[in-house]
């Protein structure tokens, strides 16, 4: 790999501990001004010192978020779809490298939607946008969307997926924590990170969710609505932050919730 790819991959993966919490943002590509995100500078700010990247669109990257932060960044350049749309799989590429140089991000993320009708067509997206990511130095972070149908989040159906991913190139992949995860973690070559999902019912199952994937091989998380749906967002990262950087327990996290909560 090259050196401006390994330097950027170790902006967003912590060299002390391997691990990563990104905080996922990019949600209203798709999903317009979702329920806490309806003003993305003012979710945003308070979390972006316990944020080890920021994934979003460069839409909200440039009007919403100041340049002079320290915070990585990874750029969102597929879509071209909508919620109320016909097709939630029927994505392209929405940005391009050079935007993706300008905006001087660490890595460009791209959803496949595997086993759908656009499967190929986002597979090719997926190929060209890891040609572009190696001319210049930027690392593809592969996202193995499901679209609306959730319960495609199986470990024969997301090993597949990010197998496939690591083998067309990609050098980072996020998919979803499931049962048999480290199926999914032991069979893909390249860093494995877990999104959250829709917000769960409580703080203790986002722990769990979050503990069970790193025991299982996830080198972390990119989590947007189970830490900014919460209504402590602050004390929620903080608390995922212990699990992925310090191996913290369930309880140990959610012992720490408890007491951040309060303050
Ligand atoms: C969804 O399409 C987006 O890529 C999100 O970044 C991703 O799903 C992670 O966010 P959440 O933890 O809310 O699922």
């Amino acid at each position: 790999m090259d050196w401006g790819m390994k330097n950027r991959i170790s902006k967003l993966i912590r060299p002390d501990t391997g691990r990563a919490v990104w905080l996922a943002v990019d949600h209203g590509y798709f999903l317009g001004p979702v329920s806490k995100l309806e003003q993305p500078k003012k979710t945003i700010e308070p979390l972006l010192p316990y944020s080890d990247a920021l994934m979003l669109t460069r839409g909200v990257l440039r009007n919403c978020i100041d340049a002079n932060i320290d915070t990585p960044v990874i750029l969102r350049v597929s879509g071209g779809n909508s919620i109320v749309g016909k097709d939630l799989s029927n994505e392209g590429i929405t940005a391009c490298m050079e935007e993706a140089i300008r905006l001087n991000v660490c890595a460009v993320a791209l959803s496949v939607y595997i086993g759908t009708a656009h499967e190929h067509q986002t597979l090719i997206n997926l190929s060209r946008l890891i040609d572009e990511g190696q001319r210049y130095g930027i690392p593809v972070l592969a996202v193995t969307a499901v679209g609306k149908e959730l319960e495609k989040r199986d470990a024969r159906y997301l090993s597949l997926c990010c197998r496939i991913c690591a083998e067309l190139g990609a050098q980072l992949v996020k998919t979803y924590y499931c049962d048999n995860f480290e199926k999914v973690t032991k069979s893909c070559p390249i860093p494995v990170v877990i999104a959250g999902g829709p917000k769960l019912d409580t703080d203790m199952d986002a722990f769990k969710l979050a503990y069970d994937a790193i025991q299982e091989g996830a080198v972390g998380v990119d989590m947007g609505r189970n830490i900014w749906q919460s209504e402590f967002p602050v004390a929620k990262i903080k608390a995922i932050r212990a699990i992925v950087h310090e191996n913290a327990s369930v309880k140990k996290a959610s012992d720490l919730f408890s007491s951040l909560k309060k303050k």
